[in-house]
Protein backbone atom coordinates (compact mmCIF):
# COMPACT_ATOMS: atom_id res chain seq x y z
CA UNK A 1 0.00 0.00 0.00
CA UNK A 2 1.36 3.55 -0.66
CA UNK A 3 0.95 6.62 1.44
CA UNK A 4 -2.02 7.36 -0.02
CA UNK A 5 -3.24 3.88 -0.06
CA UNK A 6 -2.67 4.42 3.94
CA UNK A 7 -4.26 7.95 3.78
CA UNK A 8 -8.10 6.15 1.75
CA UNK A 9 -7.98 2.98 4.31
CA UNK A 10 -7.50 4.91 7.58
CA UNK A 11 -10.39 7.28 6.26
CA UNK A 12 -12.37 4.43 5.60
CA UNK A 13 -12.15 3.32 8.77
CA UNK A 14 -13.71 6.52 10.72
CA UNK A 15 -16.65 6.09 8.88
CA UNK A 16 -17.55 2.94 11.83
CA UNK A 17 -16.70 6.74 14.20
CA UNK A 18 -19.59 8.44 12.66
CA UNK A 19 -23.06 8.87 14.92
CA UNK A 20 -26.10 8.54 13.17
CA UNK A 21 -28.03 11.71 12.66
CA UNK A 22 -25.70 13.92 14.39
CA UNK A 23 -23.40 16.61 13.05
CA UNK A 24 -20.11 15.64 11.82
CA UNK A 25 -17.24 17.57 12.15
CA UNK A 26 -14.70 17.54 8.81
CA UNK A 27 -11.19 18.32 8.54
CA UNK A 28 -8.82 19.59 6.05
CA UNK A 29 -6.28 18.49 3.33
CA UNK A 30 -5.76 14.87 1.56
CA UNK A 31 -6.95 12.25 4.23
CA UNK A 32 -9.99 14.34 5.36
CA UNK A 33 -10.82 14.75 1.44
CA UNK A 34 -11.14 10.63 1.40
CA UNK A 35 -12.89 11.04 4.61
CA UNK A 36 -15.65 13.32 2.57
CA UNK A 37 -15.85 10.81 0.18
CA UNK A 38 -16.39 7.77 1.99
CA UNK A 39 -19.26 10.00 3.82
CA UNK A 40 -20.94 10.64 0.50
CA UNK A 41 -22.20 7.00 0.65
CA UNK A 42 -23.76 7.20 4.17
CA UNK A 43 -24.92 11.15 3.73
CA UNK A 44 -28.49 10.47 4.50
CA UNK A 45 -27.43 8.79 8.21
CA UNK A 46 -26.25 11.88 9.10
CA UNK A 47 -28.15 15.99 10.17
CA UNK A 48 -24.93 17.30 8.61
CA UNK A 49 -21.52 18.72 8.96
CA UNK A 50 -19.51 21.76 9.61
CA UNK A 51 -16.42 22.28 7.89
CA UNK A 52 -13.01 23.34 8.74
CA UNK A 53 -12.06 25.25 5.80
CA UNK A 54 -13.51 26.87 2.07
CA UNK A 55 -11.45 23.66 0.43
CA UNK A 56 -13.69 20.65 2.58
CA UNK A 57 -16.98 22.57 2.63
CA UNK A 58 -16.57 23.05 -1.35
CA UNK A 59 -15.82 19.01 -1.58
CA UNK A 60 -18.74 18.46 1.06
CA UNK A 61 -20.95 20.16 -0.93
CA UNK A 62 -20.09 18.91 -4.27
CA UNK A 63 -21.58 15.24 -2.90
CA UNK A 64 -24.27 16.83 -1.63
CA UNK A 65 -23.83 16.89 1.59
CA UNK A 66 -25.13 19.77 3.91
CA UNK A 67 -22.50 21.88 5.35
CA UNK A 68 -23.31 24.08 8.33
CA UNK A 69 -22.29 27.36 9.82
CA UNK A 70 -20.93 26.59 13.25
CA UNK A 71 -23.07 28.88 14.73
CA UNK A 72 -25.98 27.21 13.96
CA UNK A 73 -24.56 23.94 15.66
CA UNK A 74 -24.38 23.27 19.46
CA UNK A 75 -22.74 20.27 19.30
CA UNK A 76 -20.91 17.95 17.18
CA UNK A 77 -20.56 13.93 17.73
CA UNK A 78 -17.38 13.27 16.17
CA UNK A 79 -14.53 15.55 14.51
CA UNK A 80 -12.55 13.56 12.02
CA UNK A 81 -8.82 15.18 10.98
CA UNK A 82 -5.51 14.51 9.18
CA UNK A 83 -2.52 15.06 11.36
CA UNK A 84 0.79 16.21 10.16
CA UNK A 85 2.80 14.24 12.91
CA UNK A 86 1.55 12.57 15.94
CA UNK A 87 3.24 11.42 19.27
CA UNK A 88 2.16 8.52 21.26
CA UNK A 89 0.38 10.73 23.12
CA UNK A 90 -1.70 11.95 20.67
CA UNK A 91 0.03 15.19 20.62
CA UNK A 92 -0.31 16.27 17.16
CA UNK A 93 1.73 19.48 14.45
CA UNK A 94 -1.59 20.04 12.06
CA UNK A 95 -1.92 22.94 9.56
CA UNK A 96 0.36 21.45 6.86
CA UNK A 97 -2.86 22.50 4.40
CA UNK A 98 -3.32 26.03 6.38
CA UNK A 99 -6.73 25.71 7.99
CA UNK A 100 -5.17 24.98 11.67
CA UNK A 101 -7.23 27.64 13.40
CA UNK A 102 -10.68 26.58 11.70
CA UNK A 103 -9.72 23.03 12.90
CA UNK A 104 -9.19 23.73 16.32
CA UNK A 105 -12.44 25.84 16.39
CA UNK A 106 -14.74 22.96 15.11
CA UNK A 107 -12.32 20.29 16.83
CA UNK A 108 -12.95 22.86 20.15
CA UNK A 109 -16.98 21.84 19.81
CA UNK A 110 -16.38 17.85 19.63
CA UNK A 111 -17.50 15.48 21.93
CA UNK A 112 -14.19 12.49 20.28
CA UNK A 113 -11.60 13.53 17.57
CA UNK A 114 -10.49 10.58 15.53
CA UNK A 115 -7.59 11.28 13.58
CA UNK A 116 -6.63 9.77 10.41
CA UNK A 117 -3.29 9.44 8.89
CA UNK A 118 -0.82 7.22 6.79
CA UNK A 119 1.97 5.18 8.75
CA UNK A 120 4.76 8.03 8.31
CA UNK A 121 2.89 10.59 10.61
CA UNK A 122 3.40 8.79 13.94
CA UNK A 123 6.53 9.92 15.12
CA UNK A 124 8.77 9.69 18.14
CA UNK A 125 9.59 13.32 18.79
CA UNK A 126 6.91 16.14 17.35
CA UNK A 127 8.74 19.20 15.41
CA UNK A 128 10.28 17.41 12.35
CA UNK A 129 7.10 19.02 10.63
CA UNK A 130 7.70 22.80 10.91
CA UNK A 131 4.99 24.23 13.24
CA UNK A 132 2.52 26.44 11.58
CA UNK A 133 1.50 29.72 13.37
CA UNK A 134 -1.74 31.27 12.15
CA UNK A 135 -0.34 35.42 12.52
CA UNK A 136 -2.22 38.87 11.73
CA UNK A 137 -0.19 40.33 8.79
CA UNK A 138 0.93 43.62 10.78
CA UNK A 139 2.10 41.43 13.63
CA UNK A 140 4.52 39.05 11.34
CA UNK A 141 7.87 40.50 12.15
CA UNK A 142 7.66 41.01 15.79
CA UNK A 143 6.14 37.46 16.31
CA UNK A 144 9.04 35.88 14.38
CA UNK A 145 11.20 37.81 16.96
CA UNK A 146 9.72 35.62 19.97
CA UNK A 147 9.38 32.63 17.98
CA UNK A 148 13.35 32.81 17.32
CA UNK A 149 13.73 33.90 21.08
CA UNK A 150 12.23 30.06 22.02
CA UNK A 151 14.92 28.32 19.77
CA UNK A 152 12.61 28.24 16.51
CA UNK A 153 13.28 29.15 12.87
CA UNK A 154 10.05 31.09 11.26
CA UNK A 155 9.70 30.93 7.50
CA UNK A 156 7.00 32.67 6.15
CA UNK A 157 4.81 30.63 3.96
CA UNK A 158 5.34 32.49 0.70
CA UNK A 159 2.01 33.36 -1.67
CA UNK A 160 -0.19 31.59 1.38
CA UNK A 161 -3.24 33.66 3.12
CA UNK A 162 -6.00 31.51 5.25
CA UNK A 163 -9.56 31.04 4.82
CA UNK A 164 -9.37 34.11 8.07
CA UNK A 165 -6.75 36.64 5.89
CA UNK A 166 -3.76 35.93 8.20
CA UNK A 167 -0.18 34.48 6.90
CA UNK A 168 1.49 31.28 8.55
CA UNK A 169 4.78 31.47 9.76
CA UNK A 170 6.58 27.45 9.17
CA UNK A 171 8.59 27.10 12.35
CA UNK A 172 11.63 25.19 11.58
CA UNK A 173 14.32 23.47 14.28
CA UNK A 174 12.07 22.76 16.63
CA UNK A 175 12.40 19.72 19.12
CA UNK A 176 8.98 19.30 20.96
CA UNK A 177 9.16 17.68 24.37
CA UNK A 178 6.12 19.26 26.33
CA UNK A 179 4.02 20.45 23.72
CA UNK A 180 0.74 21.19 26.00
CA UNK A 181 3.76 23.84 27.41
CA UNK A 182 4.65 24.89 24.04
CA UNK A 183 0.69 25.32 22.56
CA UNK A 184 0.19 27.73 25.80
CA UNK A 185 3.36 29.54 25.26
CA UNK A 186 2.59 29.94 21.27
CA UNK A 187 -0.74 31.54 21.88
CA UNK A 188 0.47 34.10 24.46
CA UNK A 189 2.28 36.25 21.87
CA UNK A 190 0.13 38.57 20.65
CA UNK A 191 -0.53 38.67 17.10
CA UNK A 192 -0.64 35.24 17.25
CA UNK A 193 -3.98 33.50 15.99
CA UNK A 194 -3.35 30.22 17.00
CA UNK A 195 -0.36 27.39 16.61
CA UNK A 196 -0.77 24.23 14.75
CA UNK A 197 0.12 22.15 18.00
CA UNK A 198 -3.06 20.06 19.41
CA UNK A 199 -2.54 18.90 22.69
CA UNK A 200 -5.12 20.75 25.19
CA UNK A 201 -6.98 18.79 22.89
CA UNK A 202 -5.16 15.93 21.74
CA UNK A 203 -7.14 13.13 19.64
CA UNK A 204 -8.60 10.56 21.07
CA UNK A 205 -7.99 7.82 18.73
CA UNK A 206 -5.72 7.52 15.71
CA UNK A 207 -6.58 5.02 12.84
CA UNK A 208 -3.59 4.50 11.09
CA UNK A 209 -2.82 3.23 7.76
CA UNK A 210 -0.26 0.90 7.69
CA UNK A 211 1.03 -1.97 4.86
CA UNK A 212 -0.54 -4.42 7.07
CA UNK A 213 -4.00 -2.16 7.20
CA UNK A 214 -5.73 0.13 9.59
CA UNK A 215 -4.48 0.10 13.41
CA UNK A 216 -6.14 1.96 15.78
CA UNK A 217 -3.56 3.46 18.40
CA UNK A 218 -4.91 5.22 21.53
CA UNK A 219 -3.12 7.86 23.47
CA UNK A 220 -0.19 6.06 25.83
C1 LIG B 1 -4.65 21.05 7.27
O1 LIG B 1 -4.47 22.37 7.68
C2 LIG B 1 -3.86 20.13 8.11
O2 LIG B 1 -4.00 20.28 9.47
C3 LIG B 1 -4.04 18.70 7.69
O3 LIG B 1 -4.93 18.01 8.50
C4 LIG B 1 -2.72 18.05 7.77
O4 LIG B 1 -1.82 18.89 7.09
C5 LIG B 1 -2.72 16.65 7.16
O5 LIG B 1 -2.83 16.73 5.79
P1 LIG B 1 -2.84 15.46 4.86
O6 LIG B 1 -4.01 14.66 5.23
O7 LIG B 1 -2.95 16.05 3.47
O8 LIG B 1 -1.54 14.75 5.07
Amino acid sequence: MNLDDQKKAAADAAIEYVVDDTIIGVGTGSTANHFIDSLAAIKHRIKGTVASSEASAARLKSHGIQVLDLNEVDEISVYVDGADESNAQLHLIKGGGGALTREKIVLSVAKKFVCVADSSKLVDVLGDFPLPVEVIPMARSCVARELVKLGGRPVLREGFITDNGNIILDVHNLRIMEALKLESELNQIVGVVTNGLFARQPADVLLLGTEQGVRTVKPA
